[in-house]
């Protein structure tokens, strides 16, 4: 008995060691990476690798980035590791500028994990990559365009009419407010109008649904830090267990505000001016910018710079789906004219499969990247401003002044004349930094 279970103990003893042994060099294998190039690096840790900080919440992004960034100083670049995945830093502006512009066709893929088929909201223009997100892109990029976005205005301002009138009965009777969670529900209910095509009713409901569910995204639960500790530790098991982005509540709740309003506006043949409105154009096929040369033309320019990104081999999703993967693309990555009347673009979307659940994570990718992030640079910058009262006696008059030349009527025309506005909004994010995209 006792000779049985020291050897059982002895055995056991073995293949945990022997399981650790492989672990460790599977996790520190590629630890020599950025010594065999030559490049500057940060010494990782073992399993860990450098953003173990951001990982476990202990440090936001802006944090955890801008203490690597101070490690690297003095140098142009420098290699990092996300747990055995080596990473480059680039922190000399001229570099940065060839990433971002000049050599963007190498650089466009972010390492985000996704899952077109179990969790549609990771097929969103941050999170693709390669081929489809390439597709996806030449999609979308007139939807972008400032004069498209120019008609977004006016939900815009119906919603900061809103915000107005709220706040006026807290002005005349003198009381305190929460303008974090107010500024919130406001870009919240700004955000659904804009993206969704519908009335979230968030300032004067605190308890709505698309409230909620915002809040759930951002809340630091066990769900958010669960995905975040294996992104950033083992994207591939993010996969394998099938983790999602959100979880199932999160992700139907969008999912199904997208399929409800795209049914009703078919049954009642509406057409509102949004967002969503251009997504379903680009499902029906309708070329948003039909008789629009210049916009064709510079359709074209797009093309061609995106010819040259790297073609891409994607296996994993090939056999899987239907959506934005490489059956729709046609030879040569895009589509040629061979007569006067069919403009590439239209050809081009012709090609595209654009459903119900691609305009859903457009959609959702809207609202998460919309409203937290005007909600907090909003508070700071009136932070800032009850601060600096002298700021806000200017940017009140240069207000006062532009409204008045615009006969009281503030328009989007009007919006752009606020010079100091764009300074002081500006300003607030340099000052902030607390967001490292
Ligand atoms: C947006 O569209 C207008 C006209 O359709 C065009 O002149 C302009 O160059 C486009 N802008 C961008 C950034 O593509
Ligand atoms: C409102 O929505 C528009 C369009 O999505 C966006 O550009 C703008 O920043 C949003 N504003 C606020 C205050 O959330």
């Amino acid at each position: 008995m006792g000779l049985l279970f020291d050897s059982f103990l002895a055995e056991l003893v073995l293949v945990l060691f022997a399981v650790f042994a492989w672990l460790y060099y599977y996790f520190t294998a590629s630890f020599n990476h950025w010594k065999l190039k030559g490049v500057p690096y940060i010494k990782p840790i073992p399993f860990f690798g450098n953003l173990i900080e951001m990982g476990l919440h202990r440090k936001t992004q802006a944090e955890g980035f801008r203490e690597l960034y101070h490690k690297l100083d003095g140098q142009m670049f420098g290699g990092l590791f996300q747990t055995r995945i080596p990473m480059i830093m680039f922190r000399d502006p001229e570099l940065i500028k060839h990433v971002l512009i000049k050599d963007f066709s190498h650089f466009h893929d972010r390492g985000m994990p996704h899952d077109i088929e179990n969790d549609p909201i990771s097929a969103n223009l941050v999170i693709l990559e390669g081929q489809p997100w390439k597709n996806l892109r030449l999609t979308l990029n007139p939807a972008f365009n400032s004069s498209k976005m120019r008609i977004l205005f006016h939900l815009v301002k119906e919603c900061a009419e809103d915000l107005c009138r709220y706040l006026d009965k807290y002005a005349s009777e003198s009381e305190n407010v929460d303008l974090r969670d107010i500024l919130a529900r406001y870009a919240t209910d700004n955000i659904s109008s804009c993206a969704f095509g519908v009335k979230s009713n968030s300032l004067k409901n605190p308890h709505s649904k698309f409230r909620e569910m915002g809040e759930k995204i951002i809340a630091p639960g066990s769900w958010t830090n669960m995905h975040r500790l294996f992104r950033y530790t083992s994207p591939a098991l993010l996969k394998y267990f099938n983790i999602k982005s959100f979880s199932d509540e999160v992700t139907g709740f969008f999912v199904n505000v997208v399929k409800e309003t795209l049914e009703y506006r078919e049954k009642n043949n509406i057409e509102r001016k949004d967002f969503l409105n251009l997504l379903i154009q680009l499902k029906k096929k309708i070329d948003i910018n039909e008789n629009d040369d210049e916009e064709d033309k510079n359709y074209e320019d797009d093309l061609e710079k995106m010819d040259n990104i790297d073609d891409y081999s994607f296996e994993e999703e090939s056999s899987t789906t239907t959506t934005m993967n490489g059956d729709i693309s046609t030879p040569n990555g895009h589509p040629k004219t061979e007569n006067g009347h069919v403009t590439p673009r239209k050809k081009w979307l012709d090609t595209v499969v654009f459903d119900e659940n691609m305009i859903a994570a457009q959609v959702c990718v809207f609202f998460l990247g919309g409203f937290e992030t005007a909600a907090t640079s909003m508070s700071f910058c009136l932070y800032e401003l009850s601060l600096n009262q002298d700021v806000q006696r200017r940017l009140r008059e240069e207000i006062d002044l532009v409204l008045k030349e615009h006969k009281g009527k503030f328009t989007y025309n009007a919006l752009d004349q606020m010079e100091y506005l764009d300074h002081v909004v500006a300003g607030g994010y340099y000052m902030l930094q607390f967001n490292p995209y």
